[in-house]
């Protein structure tokens, strides 16, 4: 058992000691060997009447217990009093336990200035009376425990308690601030909350409750924190009913505007979601916490910014968003932007039918993350980091992309949107993001930089930018010219893509913004643009694409025809200007797309997933003898098997070559290695292709066959028998093979 926590030669003065919470503390000293001073005015609960009753009954109870007290019958109010009682009597005070204390009780609107006033001047007055006229005795000494008696009703508000309220939290503050003082003198301050059945609480609470709030649940806290080996000061407890809780102030990260930057009501309310999250909060407990804020606010330095760019904001938080796309999205995109009109043209089928030499168009890479941008605005509009402006001040300038090399065919992605440059054209600003889309591996598939045009949000004074004309023609005939008419429906079908701006569908929408029609959407135009540069540059070989920059001088109409002239600056370097015939404007201008020399060969880990996007399953490094003996351990299981599938299989494995025979006709030595003496139908393709054979859908098997990766040769029909072999359960599948694998 632990030792006994004694209080034998400690003086301690608790007020209020005649009743409730003071009368136990009183007891617990008393039997602990304290020399214990029993204050109590003997009074009602409203403070009114005066009696010497109360405080002695508590003294003869402690001296019953054997213990050493003396009352006191003064109001706590006459601090200095109480305190000399203890001095004559026992010489010394150690302990203080302001505990003395009243109700008047009424709501704001009725309370009188004499309810107000009696409830501070006892709890607030009384509680700083009795204090300071113990502290010099406790500062002489180097020691001192006082424990303060403060409420819920102060910490959290409660009706009809302003007076209470108020004095009870201003003991709090005095608490805090004779902790520090208090410190270097070895005097600890703490402060507790109780809750517990005595006549202040017998009217406001019901029995049943009462009956569990004993004041002696109370009274240990008060023992432990008026102990020397206690080093607690400063706390705040909440106690009661047996359990016993510590408080604390808690701060959000906040939000610094900046102390040289004048800012407004509005930009408040703007940060009120931030200023008030508690998401990783900070517990300040000392005034210098509070400066250490503060100066972290006046040490940055604004960048500046106004109503519609807050500079600040925008170099210091990014936007971060998720999305993922398949082949149809990749050949939906690819007719938006014109590919594949003639379905005879061999080139460019790649770009929308998946079960060939299928490839995503290289301008594909802005789409994503401008889907996902456009997606997010749908609930609240633009939510780039410190842009407070909307869509209707927006116009796209110029957008360059650059893909690390070909992009998957489906991906699951994240954004991530930062800032870049803030040119201020005033009235006017232009705007620079940067977006690295990254993949499900975290490698970094395509990065894109928007540069946006903001009608009217210039003027803070900030940098002009660079105004230089750069990616010119040079002053010869193009190397290669692409003509081609757009569709005259041509915005309907790229608009499901992603951007659904009326712009591009509504007639009358178009009208109101001073449009004679719908008008093609820019990244429509620069999709074209991409095309006709990797048909006439790479021969529609798409793989070697890195990046292109465009700037957006004109829309373009539905139906017009695009004349997309290209100059060679170097091999890997194609200078590019589109315009449209029928009007002659320049339309992309300052154009240059850049080719890699080799194709980029993606990381290994990513690769192996795009290989094969329709194997249901991957189980590692499994060579065909593993899966054909899963095969023959099943064919073994189901004698039934031959009748049903009545066929021969011939497998010719490739990479590595290896020859496999699946004789589920003749049912004698159904699986081997080799080559059958007659097979009714073979099956070539590569070897890590075999487990998706076994254990995918019919419907991808067929994929592989219509994509070329699976040939059939003999009786084509009967290689869908295949799916008889419930080897095709993949869960077995993968059950199995571990065992094999393991064995
Ligand atoms: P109580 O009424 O049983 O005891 C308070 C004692 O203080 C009484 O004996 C009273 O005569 C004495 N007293 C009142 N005015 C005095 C003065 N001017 N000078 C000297 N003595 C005086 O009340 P209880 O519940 O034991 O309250 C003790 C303390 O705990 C009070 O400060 C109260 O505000 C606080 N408290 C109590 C809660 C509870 O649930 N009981 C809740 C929150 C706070």
């Amino acid at each position: 058992m632990t030792e006994q926590l004694r209080f034998d030669n400690k003086v301690v003065i608790i007020t209020g000691a005649g009743a409730g919470l003071g009368r136990s503390h009183a007891l617990m000293f008393g039997a602990r060997g304290a020399k214990v001073v029993v204050n109590d005015l003997g009074g009602d609960t409203a403070g009114g009447g005066k009696s010497s009753a109360a405080a002695d009954k508590v003294v003869e109870e402690i001296k019953a217990l054997g213990g050493e007290a003396v009352a006191n019958y003064d109001s706590v109010e006459d601090g200095a009093k109480i305190v000399q009682t203890a001095l004559d009597a026992f010489g010394t005070v150690d302990i203080v336990v302001n505990n003395a204390g009243i109700l008047r009780d009424a709501s704001f609107q009725k309370m009188s200035d004499a309810d107000w006033d009696l409830i501070l001047r006892v709890h607030l007055n009384g509680t700083k009376s009795v204090t300071q006229a113990a502290w010099p005795i406790m500062r002489e000494k180097g020691y001192g425990r006082i424990v303060m008696t403060t409420s819920a009703a102060g910490i959290y508000g409660n009706f009809g308690q302003a007076n209470y309220s108020a004095a009870k939290l201003g003991i709090y503050g005095l608490a805090n601030t004779l902790a520090e003082e208090g410190r270097a003198k070895n005097i600890l301050v703490n402060t507790i909350a109780p809750i517990a059945a005595s006549r202040l609480t017998e009217t406001v609470m019901p029995p049943e409750l009462l009956a569990n709030l004993k004041p002696e649940a109370v009274t240990p806290l008060v023992g432990w924190l008026a102990h020397e080996s206690c080093e607690e000061t400063k706390g705040l407890f909440e106690v009661g009913a047996g359990y016993i809780a510590k408080l604390r102030w808690e701060r959000t990260q906040g939000h610094i505007f900046g102390s040289d930057r004048p800012f407004t009501p509005e930009n408040v309310a703007q940060k009120w979601a931030k200023i008030t999250d508690f998401t990783d909060s900070e517990h300040p407990a000392a005034v210098a916490e509070t400066f250490g804020a503060l100066s972290r606010a006046m040490s940055q330095k604004s960048l500046g910014g106004n109503e519609f760019i807050d500079l600040d904001v925008a170099t210091r938080e990014e936007l971060v968003l998720e999305s993922s796309y398949d082949e149809r999205d990749l050949a939906i995109y690819a007719l938006g932007v014109g590919a594949a009109r003639d379905p005879m043209d061999d080139d460019e089928r790649k770009f929308v039918y998946e079960l060939g030499d299928f490839h995503a168009l290289p301008t594909w890479g802005v789409m994503p993350q401008s889907n996902a941008m456009l997606e997010q605005a749908k609930d609240g509009g633009l939510k780039l980091p410190g842009m407070n402006y909307g869509f209707d001040r927006v116009l796209h300038g110029e957008q360059y992309t650059e893909v690390r090399g070909p992009l998957p065919k489906s991906a699951k992605l994240k954004h991530i949107f930062k800032f870049k440059h803030a040119y201020d054209k005033d009235p006017h600003a232009v705007v620079v993001f940067g977006v690295s889309t990254v993949d499900e591996h975290g490698d970094e598939i395509v990065y894109n930089e928007m540069t946006t045009f903001v009608k009217g949000a210039g003027g803070w004074g900030g940098e002009r930018g660079p105004s230089a004309d750069i990616n010119t023609p040079p002053d010869r005939k193009p190397d290669a010219v692409i003509e081609e008419a757009t569709d005259v429906n041509q915005t309907l079908l790229y608009r499901l893509s992603g951007d659904w701006n009326p712009l591009h569908a509504d007639p009358a929408f178009a009208k109101a913004f001073g449009y004679d029609k719908p008008i093609l959407h820019g990244l429509c135009t620069f999709g074209h643009v991409g095309r006709h540069v990797v048909k006439a540059m790479l021969g529609n070989d798409p793989r070697r694409f890195k990046s292109i920059k465009v700037r957006f001088a004109e829309p373009v109409f539905p139906g017009e025809t695009l004349v997309t002239k290209m100059w060679k600056e170097a091999d890997n370097r194609v200078i590019v200007e589109t315009s449209v015939k029928e009007r002659g404007k320049v339309v992309i201008k300052n154009a240059v797309v850049e080719f890699y020399d080799e194709i980029p060969v993606r990381k290994a880990k990513a690769a192996a997933s795009d290989a094969a996007p329709v194997a249901a399953a991957e189980p590692g490094k499994v060579m065909p003898q593993d899966v054909f003996a899963v095969i023959a351990d099943h064919v073994a299981g189901h004698p039934d098997l031959a009748a049903k599938v009545d066929t021969a299989f011939q497998f010719k494995l490739n990479n590595p070559e290896s020859n496999w025979v699946l004789d589920l006709k003749t049912g004698s030595d159904a699986v081997r290695e080799g080559i059958a003496d007659k097979a009714d139908c073979t099956i070539e393709l590569d070897a890590d292709l075999l487990h998706t054979v076994v254990t995918a859908p019919l419907a991808d098997v067929q994929k592989l066959f219509f994509g070329g990766r699976m040939k059939v040769g003999g009786n084509v029909m009967a290689s869908n028998k295949l799916t008889e072999l419930s080897v095709i359960d993949p869960a077995r599948y993968e059950e199995a093979m571990a065992r094999r694998l393991a064995s």
